[in-house]
C-alpha cells in the first residue's frame, strides 16, 4: 500500500507483528472479551461491577459511550458506566480514577479498560503511520485489598498545547464530517513523529521519577518497568535515561505495535501471564499519548 520495507519498520520501531479486527468487529467487542477474561480471573460476575471505565480514542460510535455498549455486554447491569478519553495514556488515566473513587469509598470495584480499534483511523496511504498501530483491549478488576498497596501511587500530566502533533482532525465539533473533510483524509490520524517521539522520551522518564519520588522507591527496586509500546527505541531511551537495567523492562511492541489506550494493560497482562511479573513485585508503568497526556503508576502486584 505504502513504499517502505521490513527493514526500515524493525530497524526505526520494532515493531514486527500487528493485530488488526476484523471489520465487523468493534472497540467494544473486543473489550468485553478482555473484561470477561478479567472477571474471570478475579471470580466476579456482572452484578459485582460498580463502576466501568472505558479509554477509548476509537468508541463505537461518539455516543451512547462504548462503556455502555460494553456493560450490556458483560451483564453489569448494576454498574455505572463511562469512557474516558486520554489516548495512549488512557489506561493510567483509568487506574487513578478507580483508585480515586475507591479510596473515597464511593465503590467496591471498578473495572477498567483500555481499548482501541486503531485500525479504523489509521491511514492506509500514509507510511509515517500506517506501519505502526494495532487493534487490541486489556482490563483489569480494580479493588481495595487490605494487605496489598496496590496502586501505590500514579502522576498524570496533560500539555493541550501540543494538541495538533498527533490527532484525528475531523469528525468532532470543529471540522463536522463533510465530503470535504473525507476528500483531505482528515478522519485519519495525523502525526508528527519525531516531534512525538522526543516529548515522549521526556515525559515518561520525567513521570517515572516523579511517581518513584513520591513512593520513596528507586528503579532498582522495581521487578518489572512497563513503558506504552509505541516504539522499541522510545522504550530503549526511556530505560537508559531511568538507568533501569535492560532485563527490568517488559517489551512486547514487536508482536503487537501501538495499541494505544490498551498498550501497557495488555503488557501488564501478559507479563503476569508469563511469570514474569509475581505476586508482590513492584511494577512500574509509564504512557504517553496525543494531548499530550501522560503518566506513570507504581503498582503492587
Ligand atoms: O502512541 C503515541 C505515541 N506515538 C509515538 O510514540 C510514535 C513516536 N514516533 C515514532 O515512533 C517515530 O518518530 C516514527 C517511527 C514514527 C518515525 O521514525 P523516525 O526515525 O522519527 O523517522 P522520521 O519521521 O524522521 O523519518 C525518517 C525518514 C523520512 O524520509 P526522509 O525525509 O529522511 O527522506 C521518512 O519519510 O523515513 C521515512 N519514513 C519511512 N520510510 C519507509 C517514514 N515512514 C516510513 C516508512 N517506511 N514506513
Amino acid at each position: 500500500m505504502v513504499e517502505t520495507s521490513d527493514e526500515w519498520i524493525t530497524s526505526r520501531t520494532g515493531i514486527k507483528e500487528r493485530h488488526i479486527a476484523a471489520a465487523h468487529e468493534s472497540t467494544s467487542d473486543f473489550a468485553a472479551k478482555a473484561a470477561l477474561k478479567a472477571m474471570a480471573n478475579a471470580g466476579l460476575n456482572g452484578d459485582q461491577i460498580d463502576l466501568i471505565i472505558v479509554a477509548t480514542v476509537t468508541p463505537d460510535m461518539p455516543f451512547p459511550s462504548t462503556a455502555c455498549q460494553v456493560q450490556q455486554k458483560i451483564g453489569a447491569l448494576r454498574a455505572v458506566a463511562f469512557d474516558i478519553e486520554a489516548a495512549c495514556s488512557g489506561f493510567i488515566y483509568g487506574l487513578e480514577i478507580a483508585r480515586q473513587f475507591i479510596a473515597n469509598h464511593a465503590c467496591e470495584t471498578v473495572l477498567v479498560i483500555g481499548a482501541d480499534k486503531l485500525s479504523s483511523i489509521v491511514d492506509w496511504t500514509d507510511r509515517n503511520t500506517c506501519v505502526l498501530f494495532g487493534d487490541g483491549a486489556a482490563a483489569a478488576i480494580v479493588q481495595h485489598r487490605p494487605n496489598s498497596a496496590g496502586v501505590m501511587a500514579a502522576v498524570m500530566g496533560a500539555d493541550g498545547s501540543k494538541g495538533s502533533v498527533l490527532c484525528v482532525p475531523a469528525g468532532g465539533s470543529r471540522l463536522p464530517a463533510s465530503t470535504e473533510t473525507l476528500i483531505k483524509r482528515q478522519h485519519f490520524i495525523r502525526m508528527n513523529g519525531k516531534e512525538t517521539f522526543k516529548n515522549a522520551v521526556q515525559a515518561m522518564q520525567a513521570a517515572g521519577e516523579e511517581v518513584l519520588r513520591r513512593c520513596g522507591l528507586a528503579v532498582s527496586d522495581l521487578a518489572c518497568i512497563i513503558p506504552h509500546q509505541a516504539n522499541r527505541r522510545i522504550i530503549d531511551a526511556v530505560a537508559e535515561r531511568l538507568e533501569a537495567r535492560p532485563e527490568q523492562v517488559f517489551v512486547n511492541v514487536d508482536r503487537f505495535g501501538n495499541t494505544s489506550a490498551a498498550s501497557v494493560g495488555i503488557a501488564l497482562s501478559e507479563a503476569v501471564e508469563t511469570g514474569r511479573v509475581q505476586r508482590g513485585d513492584l511494577v512500574l508503568l509509564l504512557v504517553f499519548g496525543a494531548g499530550f497526556t501522560w503518566g506513570a503508576a507504581v503498582v503492587e502486584w
